[in-house]
């Protein structure tokens, strides 16, 4: 008979058998090694890409902008910085060139203002930036608007106003700057979506509407692109630390103004744009950049609507009463 613990040393040598005599220990080895070696040439390639290429980042004056131009800068990048506000934007070109990218070069930054919502200055803007260095590798369009506020009390201006900005103002300047990447056949169009542009949450109507456009223009955009040579990547972040919702407009267009709880747990911005950074530097097409549970509410959405219908109605329903308490 035998006891329990001789039978589990038995089979403990048996398995140092199997793994020692056999070829899976080398294999295992291998196989790491490849992995290795894999990652390592995927940085190498990630570098050579960014390094000296011609990064133009909108809504760079705050939040995930500002961010993403601190990031692409450290690689090498060659900015050009957009936004409305000259001061926030002269105050970061200043900081950037005074520091060097991570190979010890100084590239002094770019700025190019105008607003996403006037399309005479978005294409007079496209223009400048092309001024700028000639060409552009890669567009991040991050520029952005939320908004709060229930559908029956939102004006019509409003939803138009956050479309003009989060939609057709990056599309315009897309379209502009497209040509001379096709005439290159080379280029790179980042868009900024967000989360609620795969689900919809209640009281965000403009903003994921606007979103949802911007992730379908952008996958229509990839497909259509593919033969000139031209990368597309759409990056859905949850909630970061900015002053979005500060920023946000809403349902009489007037200021939000105040920091919700959400956004203030939200990521750093640091953190997301390294983030931002890895995905085009790996040339990614579809990025998800949230925790657990909104990144499961994308495939709930998908495989049961109802549930998730009803759980946005409850949310929809608890936001109310605390409001109205
Ligand atoms: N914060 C979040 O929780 C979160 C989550 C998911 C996705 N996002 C997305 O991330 C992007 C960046 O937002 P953020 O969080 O960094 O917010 P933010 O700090 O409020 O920055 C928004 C930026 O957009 C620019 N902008 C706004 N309206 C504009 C207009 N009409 N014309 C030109 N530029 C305009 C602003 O520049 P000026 O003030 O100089 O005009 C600012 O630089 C947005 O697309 C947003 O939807 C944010």
């Amino acid at each position: 008979m035998v006891s329990p613990s001789s039978r589990k040393s038995m089979l403990k040598e048996r398995v140092m058998d199997l793994v020692t005599q056999t070829t899976i220990l080398p294999l295992l080895f291998g196989c790491l090694g490849i992995f290795s070696l894999f990652r390592v040439l995927q940085r190498i390639r990630s570098r050579a890409y960014l390094r000296n290429a011609v990064v133009v980042v909108t809504g760079a004056t705050s939040g995930l902008g500002r961010e993403c131009a601190r990031v692409f800068h450290a690689a090498g990048a060659k900015l050009v910085l957009c936004g409305r506000n000259v001061e926030a934007l002269e105050e970061l070109t200043r900081e950037l060139a005074g520091s060097s990218t991570s190979q010890g070069q100084k590239h002094k930054p770019y700025t190019v203002t105008f607003d996403l919502a006037d399309p005479g200055a978005v294409a007079a803007g496209a223009a400048e930036i092309l001024q700028c260095f000639g060409y552009v590798d890669i567009l991040i369009n991050n520029a952005g608007v939320s908004y709060r506020g229930a559908i029956s009390d939102t004006v019509v201006d409003v939803d138009r106003r956050v479309m003009e900005i989060n939609y057709f103002g990056p599309v315009a300047l897309t379209k502009a700057l497209l040509p001379s990447m096709v005439k290159r056949k080379r280029g790179h169009i980042v868009a900024i979506s967000s989360i609620q542009g795969k689900i919809s949450i209640p009281f965000r109507s403009a903003y994921s509407a606007s979103k949802h456009a911007t992730q379908a223009f952008f996958d229509c955009l990839r497909a259509e692109m593919k033969q000139d040579n031209i990368e597309v990547t759409v990056i859905s972040p949850g909630y970061i630390y900015t002053n979005l919702s500060v920023n946000a407009v809403t349902a009489d267009g007037s200021r939000y103004g105040a920091l919700d709880k959400n956004t203030a747990q939200g990521r750093s911005p640091a953190e997301v744009a390294q983030d931002v950074l890895a995905a085009v530097g790996k040339k990614k097409k579809d990025v998800i950049l949230t925790d657990l549970l909104p990144f499961m509410a994308v495939y709930l959405r998908t495989l049961a609507p109802g549930v998730f219908f009803r759980i946005m109605a409850s949310r929809a329903r608890k936001e109310q009463k605390s409001k109205n308490s």
